[in-house]
């Protein structure tokens, strides 16, 4: 009897965040991070006079180019991230994007719920916190992973409901594919490497795309949307709507980076830490939820392909500067990534030029 309870209270537990949020007055437990790793928000600095750079992009493609490439690089150097404005990617595109996201996950559950799976390697997926198979505690998100490069291979396995989200999704994801490979120019130059090293490195290249939905949380100081992690993969585009919860680590404290009209947020990940020997450093940052509002973020991570093998480039090592991390595939990387869960101590560790590895 107590079995059979037990079962069916298991088969009737939603997968999914959302609609659930909305009828609990307390964080389950299994939401609840420890003591010692819990949001803490009196001693997150706020970003009014102090944040992240804010990089205009109009000069980028102009007789101001090297200043701008300047720019870029200090910030990649001093922070690991950067806000860009002027950027060139249409408001009207970005806005649509930003509708048909707050429209799926508007839709009924059971509608959601068609492109559910909890398989991290599966190319368009829905699913709830980080990666449910292994984890420990949830998170405060649902989200709505996609990979989008090239879109052609992927885009009819999108959502069809609502009925524009592949037209307008696939619309963004050409435009930020575009922005995407003209900071990947910009940081080469920036590291006095040849301007298409770091394209050239990516072999086929890859993109992926997230929505992220954090519903309105009753108990945020208790968990996160995402708890401390660095990005594994190149570069990372993020556009905020206007609720805050991006935060940022700056010289060991927790920096929140407000969202700011017309802007993206721009991120180091862990491949370019690679391919910079270090010098460029994939920076731990996290989102928190709040009680008040419900908030989408949707990154562009763009990636090397899977066959792509990364190392430090070549010009970057000498007898000063030896090579940091041994040269890996980027499939060997990414499982890494996904199977143990996001941490503090970031996967790169696992890369270390004479760290032991095996292959397969
Ligand atoms: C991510 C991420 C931050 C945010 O999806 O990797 O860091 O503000 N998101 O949602
Ligand atoms: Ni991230």
């Amino acid at each position: 009897m107590a079995a059979a309870t037990t079962n069916a209270i298991a088969a009737a537990k939603p997968k999914l965040l959302t609609d659930l949020a909305a009828s609990l007055s307390h964080v389950p437990s299994n939401f609840i991070r420890p003591d010692s790793d819990r949001p803490n928000f009196q001693d997150v600095e706020s970003s009014d006079g102090y944040s992240i750079p804010l990089i205009d992009l109009r000069d980028l493609d102009g007789p101001n180019r090297s200043l701008t490439i300047r720019k870029i690089g200090d910030a990649c150097l001093n922070y690991g991230f950067f806000q860009v404005m002027n950027h060139g990617v249409p408001a009207e595109v970005v806005e649509k994007m930003v509708s048909v996201s707050r429209e799926f996950f508007r839709l009924p559950e059971s509608e959601r719920m068609k492109n559910y799976s909890d398989d991290p390697t599966k190319t368009t997926r829905l699913s709830t916190s980080f990666n449910v198979k292994t984890e420990k505690v949830s998170n405060w998100r649902d989200f709505l992973r996609l990979h989008c490069y090239p879109l052609e291979d992927y885009i009819n396995e999108w959502p069809t409901n609502p009925s524009y989200f592949r037209e307008d999704a696939g619309g963004y994801c050409r435009k930020m594919g575009e922005l995407s490979l003209r900071l990947l120019e910009a940081i080469s130059e920036s590291l006095g490497i040849e301007k298409d090293y770091i394209n050239k490195a990516l072999g086929q290249h890859g993109q992926h795309m997230a929505l992220n939905y954090y519903p309105p949380c009753p108990e945020p100081e208790l968990t996160y949307g995402l708890p401390s992690h660095a990005d594994p993969n190149v570069i990372t585009l993020l556009l905020q709507d206007d609720v805050p919860g991006l935060q940022v680590l700056k010289d060991g404290k927790w920096l929140a980076v407000n969202p700011i009209p017309n802007t993206f947020t721009v991120n180091i990940g862990d491949q370019i830490q690679v391919i910079s020997n270090g010098r460029y450093k994939s920076v731990l940052h996290r989102a928190v939820v709040n009680s008040e509002k419900e908030r989408m973020s949707i990154p562009t991570f763009y990636c090397p392909s899977q066959d792509a093998v990364i190392g430090p480039a070549p010009d970057l090592i000498d007898p000063h500067h030896p090579a940091l991390y041994r040269n890996f595939t980027y499939s060997e990387y990414y499982l890494k990534f996904w199977n143990r869960g996001l941490s503090k101590e970031t996967c790169l560790d696992l890369f270390k030029a004479d760290s032991p590895h095996h292959h397969g």
